[in-house]
């Protein structure tokens, strides 16, 4: 197999803009299409990335051989009163995910997922949530793939988990 164009770093306060554009692209996956200029009055869609870089974000960015920024996943926690259908628990990160249009089909959102569960797993989390519309043919075939497990569905999204206590096979 080549070998993979793309490298991996973790995501600091300074990719704030980066994310944002990535949580555009989740968001217009789910039919929310927002814009820079509207995202932060959409606080259910905000909270992913507001503050960005809090002591317990963890977060992966995906570079290609010119330096592009390709793809980012990322994984926050969230309080109970937050509201949001993915809460499994207080310790419980929820993740995002994106890759930029032009990278897709690559793989890249394969090992981003194998990468964000390194970060998380070596800043101590046990598992993993993540809310994905059911119509998300694409999410939902990659978190299939990538070994997640149905938790419960919520009216149009599924709630999937992953246990980080065993590193993933492949
Ligand atoms: C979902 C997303 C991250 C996948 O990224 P990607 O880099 O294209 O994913 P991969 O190349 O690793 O794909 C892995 C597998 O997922 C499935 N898949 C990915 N995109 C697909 C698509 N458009 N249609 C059907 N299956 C798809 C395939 O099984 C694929 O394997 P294959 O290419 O060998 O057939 C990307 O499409 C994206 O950014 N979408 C918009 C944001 C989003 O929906 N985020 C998730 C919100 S919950």
């Amino acid at each position: 197999m080549p070998a993979s164009p793309f490298t991996f770093r973790p995501a600091t306060a300074r990719d704030h803009p980066f994310l944002e554009q990535m949580l555009l692209e989740a968001a217009a996956a789910s039919g929310d299409i927002l814009t820079p200029d509207t995202l932060a009055s959409q606080e259910h869609t905000f909270r992913y990335v507001a503050e960005w870089g809090r002591a317990t974000d963890v977060g992966v960015i995906a570079v290609d051989e010119l330096g592009v920024h390709a793809g980012a996943a990322w994984a926050r926690l969230f309080d109970r009163a937050m509201g949001s259908p993915a809460f499994l628990g207080e310790q419980i990160p929820e993740i995002t995910i994106a890759v930029a249009p032009d990278f897709r089909r690559r793989q890249l959102g394969t090992a981003l997922l194998t990468e964000l569960a390194d970060a998380a797993r070596a800043a101590g989390f046990l598992a993993l949530s993540l809310g994905v519309e059911t119509d998300n043919t694409a999410a939902q075939q990659l978190y299939r793939r990538d070994g997640w497990a149905l938790h419960h569905t919520a009216g149009d999204y599924t709630i999937l988990s992953k246990d980080l206590r065993t590193p993933h096979s492949g």
